[in-house]
């Protein structure tokens, strides 16, 4: 079965571009986002690449690891590597896995059989510290994500484990959020001592908890 929101990411060991991992221990105790591509020296997945390592600093300041995926040798890696920097002006700055026997793809189920036999989608795992999944995208091959995204989803994630709110549609760091309907308005005027304004009884605004 395809692997769900709240199961435990599958540990395994492989090559990077930085040296032999193990995920779990790499992880440590942040934050990990986990994203394949569907093989090397290919024009969508170098942007990609590039992009990634432009936004890493974004990453780092959420405590989230990056770690990218192709199911193609540690030494195509290595030359892809030098394209990449020469094509985004951005040099690869966090750990690519080389799969060659698609062992980590198959445990995440990164090939979707009747989209291609061989190559992986582009599939997203954002982790949490508890090693839980706690969001999965898939794209296809022929388009490229939006980094923006996933780091709007970790804002998102990191806001509503600390506190009882969810975000809204189109939700960035620093806008209003939705208290949760399981509190009561009674417990929200506690909870949430810069008020709250209620649309519906069960759509309450509040300003960003923790800023
Ligand atoms: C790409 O990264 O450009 C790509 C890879 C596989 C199929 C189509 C596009």
């Amino acid at each position: 079965m395809a692997l769900q929101l709240g199961d435990v990411a599958p540990d395994f060991t492989a090559e990077t571009t930085q040296g032999t991992i193990s995920f779990h221990e790499w992880l440590g105790d942040g934050w990990g986002v986990l994203f394949s591509h569907p093989k090397d020296f290919t024009p969508v997945c170098t942007t990609e690449l590039g992009e990634v390592s432009r936004l890493k600093g974004e990453f780092d300041k959420r405590n989230a690891k990056v770690i990218g995926l192709s199911v193609d040798p540690l030494e195509s890696h290595e030359r892809w590597m030098g394209d990449i920097a020469d094509a985004t002006g951005h040099s690869l700055n966090f750990p690519l896995i080389a799969d060659p026997d698609r062992k980590v793809a198959d445990l995440y189920g990164m090939i979707h059989p009747n989209a291609d036999n061989t190559l992986t989608v582009r599939s997203v795992f954002v982790i949490g510290p508890d090693k839980k999944v706690k969001l999965t995208i898939t794209y296809p091959a022929s388009t490229g994500r939006n980094f923006e995204e996933i780091l709007r989803v970790i804002d998102s994630l990191q806001l509503t484990a600390g506190y009882s709110v969810a975000t809204p549609v189109n939700w960035h760091d620093g806008e209003d959020v939705i208290i949760v309907p399981a509190v009561s308005d009674e417990d929200a005027k506690e909870k949430f001592p810069k008020g709250f304004r209620a649309i519906k009884p069960y759509l309450r605004y509040t300003p960003q908890p923790n800023r």
